[in-house]
């Protein structure tokens, strides 16, 4: 049974006093709950959040990370250094790193390898653009972007990877891709790791979706027989609407 993962990619918003309220608010009003929750603050806010959830279940994941472990790279932030605040997950090869700041699958599959011989588990960002949907290549660049994030993952760790479909077109524009075509391509995405690792290994994958999930679509979207969670940006923000969807 694969556990659902609803994450919060909060982005580049909040200072550490707005994650603190966030926090406060969201544990309030968050009870027992079937699903992993994970928020992804700002690497700012992420020890002030990590001292607040010491004793919650709601997960800390971080929004990036160098493949490096320590060294002459600045600006950079290492796994370890996630670790020591208690960093659990890491968003990996978000869209708006591949697009605003260049990132390629390789430097992406660099930090999935990194992420799992440190221990974080990482959330690998797939998703095609509108132009390529357009073009009917959707398929085409999420299988190669699959292949490529997943080089050097071996069998025994490919289960601690979350993968999330996040069509580019979706992101931040209240369009959503229909419930059946996220499913469709969810499916498709078990299908490549079945071939890359073994159908019992795709079957334990999380996929989740990612792109103006909110709580009015948030349910659909679940129901879904390929999709385990979701990857929610800004209704993430708001605690009532992120509780909303936690408790779809
Ligand atoms: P929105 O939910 O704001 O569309 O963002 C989705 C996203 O990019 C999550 O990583």
């Amino acid at each position: 049974m694969r556990v659902p993962v609803i994450a919060g990619n909060w982005k580049m918003n909040k200072n550490n006093d707005e994650t603190k309220k966030f926090i406060q608010e969201f544990e309030k009003l968050m009870g027992e709950t079937e699903v992993e929750v994970v928020i992804c603050p700002t690497f700012t806010s992420l020890a002030s959040a990590a001292q607040m959830l010491s004793n919650s279940s709601v997960k800390l994941g971080a929004q990036n990370m160098s493949w490096e472990d320590e060294g002459a790279f600045t600006g950079e932030v290492s796994a370890e250094m996630l670790l020591d605040l208690g960093v659990d997950f890491v968003i990996l090869g978000h869209s708006e790193r591949r697009q605003i700041f260049n990132e390629k699958d390789e430097i992406i599959n660099k930090k999935v390898v990194k992420a799992l011989e440190k221990g974080l588990r990482p959330i690998l960002c797939v998703g095609e653009t509108l132009e390529e949907r357009e073009d009917k290549k959707a398929f085409e660049i999420v299988k190669d972007q699959l292949i490529k994030g997943f080089d050097n993952v071996s069998k025994n760790e490919a289960s601690k990877v979350i993968v999330a479909y996040e069509p580019v077109w979706a992101i931040g524009t209240g369009k959503t891709a229909s419930p059946e075509d996220a499913n469709e391509m969810a499916s498709f995405v078990r299908s490549i790791l079945k071939e890359l690792f073994t159908e019992a290994i795709s079957e334990e994958i999380i996929i989740q979706y990612g792109g103006s999930v909110k709580p009015a679509n948030v349910e659909e979207i679940m129901n879904q027989a390929d999709i385990d969670g979701a990857l929610v940006g800004g209704a993430s923000l708001k605690p009532k609407d992120f509780i909303e969807i936690v408790n779809f």
